[in-house]
């Protein structure tokens, strides 16, 4: 039997001839990131999270610079998720006592939150991180948080749920399953649904997730700067649902307009469904069927973010999507870097860009994809590690016991 290729892309030249978006303007207004990063910068124990250069990577692929954004350790919880969840419910208390600042961390102000709206429970549906971060919002305000997992969520992600004072609900199916079900029963119970992904007349929230993202980017661009780079030449972002692509995509759209970085949004090929909905190309977002049965946990998800989705369509260069084997390699190459280069400690949806960059610039039969993109030794690219080690178990299968490898018919020679 043969393996996947590595790589299957679909351009996306619509987005070169949007010069404006509604769709970025709409989402990711004008300065948002100013407001997001002034937000988290008050949240005790942040920290700006690194932005690590492998430049002796760069130099083998054929590249100018490679800039890996690092979340690992993003306030202590492995993974940028945290971000959106803590701005989403921030700007819901905002919203809901109808005042434009509230010092939300402070004593007297989460104490005047409780008084005047009571005893509050956040919901979330999530394939791990994205609840752990709002469990961890709400606890530190002092709410409650209950959070939906599908019954393939590893022990470990459940626990990390749990230590954070969630109380963590198993259902049947997928993620887009844990969607709908919390979703049903937040309205029966009178909980407050934080998703990260939107649903017609559920689009504030979302937004806010998406808003709270652009807080990494105010930070990249500052460490980028200040190595002497305007802004990246390419940036390749994963996506389950799509909002961290429309947020970092968007974001960038919104800063340099038609002279953004180019972009492609990474997706495991078993569960690709903004693949499958630039593929049919009519502007709308389509499902992706199937068991979405990969290693990539944290991109596991079959239903697009329709907002997210309209940004996408207007600003994402490429679309890729690529078999476990990818991560995989990505995990190992972040762990075991080229002497020289730091290495990165980053789990399976983390990694997934690193391994798609790496065959990307190798594998002969992707050169029109780098031509197309103009990607070579003048490129300098920006890549996230979204998540830290938040599987352990799997994380050492993959990175000590070699699970996955790359089959040898899409082995690099020079390797
Ligand atoms: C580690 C990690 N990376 C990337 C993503 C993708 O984010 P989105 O679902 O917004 O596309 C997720 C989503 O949960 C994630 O957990």
């Amino acid at each position: 039997m043969t393996a996947n290729p590595p790589i299957t892309w679909i351009d996306n030249p619509r987005a070169r001839t949007i010069e404006k978006s509604q769709a970025v303007d709409d989402l990711i207004p004008a300065g948002i990131a100013r407001k997001t990063r002034a937000f988290h910068s008050r949240i005790p124990g942040y920290q700006v999270s690194p932005l690590k250069s492998l430049p002796r990577l760069a130099a083998m692929l054929g590249l100018g610079g490679i800039w890996v954004k690092d979340e690992s350790f993003r306030l202590s919880l492995s993974s940028f998720k945290v971000l959106g969840g803590s701005y989403a419910i921030y700007s819901f208390v905002k919203s809901k006592l109808g005042v434009e600042e509230l010092d939300i961390f402070s004593t007297q102000g989460s104490n005047m939150v409780r008084e005047k709206l009571g005893d509050l429970t956040f919901a979330a549906a999530t394939d791990g991180n994205h609840g752990r971060g709002v469990a961890w919002s709400a606890s530190r305000l002092g709410f409650k948080s209950i959070i939906y997992v599908h019954d393939k969520t590893s022990q470990a992600r459940i626990q990390a749920i749990e230590s954070n004072g969630a109380k963590v609900v198993v259902i049947q199916g997928t993620y887009d399953d844990a969607v709908r079900q919390v979703n049903e029963d937040a309205q029966k119970n009178g909980w407050q649904v934080i998703s990260d992904t939107s649903w017609p007349g559920y689009e504030d929230i979302p937004r806010w997730v998406m808003q709270g993202y652009t807080t990494m980017f105010a930070e990249a661009q500052e460490q980028l700067s200040a190595q002497g780079i305007i802004r990246p030449s390419h940036v390749l972002v994963q996506a389950g649902v799509g909002s961290l692509a429309a947020a970092t995509i968007g974001y960038y759209a919104q800063l340099f307009g038609p002279e953004r970085p180019r972009s492609i949004v990474v997706e495991p090929d078993k569960a690709a469904c903004l693949f499958r909905s630039a593929e049919i190309g009519d502007g709308q977002p389509y499902s992706f069927e199937g068991d979405l049965d990969t290693i990539m946990a944290g991109l596991a998800c079959g239903d697009p973010n329709p907002q997210a989705w309209q940004v996408l369509w207007d600003t994402a260069d490429a679309f890729v999507k690529c078999p476990d084997y990818v991560a995989a390699k990505g995990m190992r190459v972040y762990g075991v870097p080229l002497a020289g280069d730091p290495f990165v400690v980053s789990g399976e949806s983390g990694a997934s860009t690193l391994g798609a960059l790496m065959f990307i610039m190798q594998r002969p039969e992707c050169a029109p994809l780098r031509d197309s993109l103009g990607l070579g030794r003048e490129s300098e690219v920006l890549l996230i590690n979204s998540e830290g080690n938040t599987d352990p178990t799997y994380f050492r299968r993959v990175v000590w016991s070699g699970r996955h490898p790359v089959p040898d018919e899409y082995t690099i020679l020079e390797e």
